[in-house]
């Protein structure tokens, strides 16, 4: 029974130069073109389900003016939901105002993600982002008085000649904003972005490990657990919405660039603007298989820190997880570990967690 809905708002004031997301620069009338178009698809698709998480993302969602906001919640209303439901919302700090987020608290928001990625004046020029840090602290402390209590933030880190110290800064920065949850991503030099043509570099290895050792540890030692390979928070504020993919659940993706996975089949949507309003949704689709069924639950649920439950895996696929010869092998070289529920990845080899899932592709 499927529980959660993406919704892709491929919107932006401004383009970063690092993204490689599927976006485009905001312009009114492809908004409300859209806003149709995404009605259309969800009547469509949408069979009905209670939902327990909503997430709206982007693209930058806040962009969108309270009129256009507006028409978007009342598609939003076409959803059943259940009376716990985390709706997150993605937002830019230079995008939001106590208008906006009035707007999102009382139509049922209560969970804001919020791309920060940086506090530092210097990297944020770099990265072309719009907001400087004394905006960032204005901005959450309007959004806590406002109400909401469950706030997450992106942040990112191994910029070109960024050092410990400087990201040190960062993370007092964050915990300063007594928030509970925070993203935190290694900077990855994509194809087709401006920091790509530029030919900006990958910082040293050696550094970026040091890089990840601080996060850990410092985010740990504050009370934020670690729960998945980039994301940490308070007890009780882990995100319900990004576990339905960790735990690889079915869910709805909704508009340009989304994807989803209902009824056994996972889908891409197209990331034409163009094909998406002349209503040829989906760009590719395939039924899942048991074996790729069993692929994704390891690849998605290793990420977790916590792992993957034995017996949970058991009762899902009629088949004992450590029957599976690569599930052996890495037990037996300590690469992944057990305690009396779950496996997990050993803590020592979490930063090099891609090394071990890519063990799990055609295992
Ligand atoms: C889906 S993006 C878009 C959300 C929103 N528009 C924003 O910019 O914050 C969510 C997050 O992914 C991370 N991200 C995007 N591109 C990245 C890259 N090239 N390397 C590392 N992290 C990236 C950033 O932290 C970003 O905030
Ligand atoms: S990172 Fe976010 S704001 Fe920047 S271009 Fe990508 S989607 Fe838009």
């Amino acid at each position: 029974m499927i529980k959660s809905v993406y919704i892709h708002i491929p919107f932006c004031d401004t383009i970063c130069s690092y993204c490689d997301f599927c976006k485009f620069i905001k312009n009114d009338k492809w908004i409300d073109n859209y806003l149709n178009e995404l009605e259309c698809e969800i009547k469509s698709k949408y069979k009905g389900e209670v939902l327990d998480t909503i997430y709206i993302g982007g693209g930058t969602p806040s962009c969108l003016s309270v009129v256009e906001l507006n028409k978007l919640f009342n598609i939003i209303k076409l959803f059943k939901v259940s009376n716990s439901l985390e709706f997150t919302f993605e937002c830019n700090i230079e995008s939001i105002d106590f208008e906006k987020l009035k707007f999102l608290y009382k139509n049922g928001v209560n969970r804001l993600s919020i791309g920060i990625e940086t506090f530092n004046d210097k990297f944020l020029k770099f990265l072309n982002r719009n907001h400087t840090k004394k905006d960032v602290i204005t901005k959450i402390n309007m959004a806590k008085s406002i109400g909401f209590k469950n706030i997450n933030i992106d942040l990112m880190y191994a910029f070109p000649n960024q050092t410990l110290s400087d990201l040190n800064s960062d993370l007092d920065e964050f915990l300063n904003l007594d928030i509970n949850h925070i993203s935190i991503y290694s900077l990855m030099i994509e194809p087709n972005t401006k920091l790509f043509i530029d030919g900006i570099k990958n910082i040293d290895e050696e550094i970026d490990f040091d890089m990840y050792q601080l996060i850990c540890d410092k985010l740990n030692s504050n009370g934020y657990k670690h729960y998945e390979i980039s994301n940490y928070s308070k007890d009780g504020y882990e995100s319900l919405h990004n576990l339905t993919y960790w735990n690889n659940l079915e869910y709805y993706g909704f508009g340009v660039g989304a994807s989803g996975y209902v009824d056994g089949v996972r889908y891409d949507n197209t990331k034409s603007l163009n094909r998406y309003l002349k209503k040829e949704y989906i760009s590719e689709s395939h039924k899942v298989s048991k074996k790729e069924q069993i692929e994704n639950e390891f690849i998605l649920g290793f990420r977790k820190i916590n792992g993957i439950n034995k017996k949970d895996f058991k009762s899902k696929y009629n088949i004992d997880i450590k029957d599976i010869e690569v599930v052996n092998k890495l037990l037996k070289s300590k690469k992944l570990l057990e305690n009396e529920d779950y496996l997990y990845i050993n803590p020592e080899y979490i930063y090099v967690s891609n090394d071990i899932l890519v063990e799990f592709i055609d295992y």
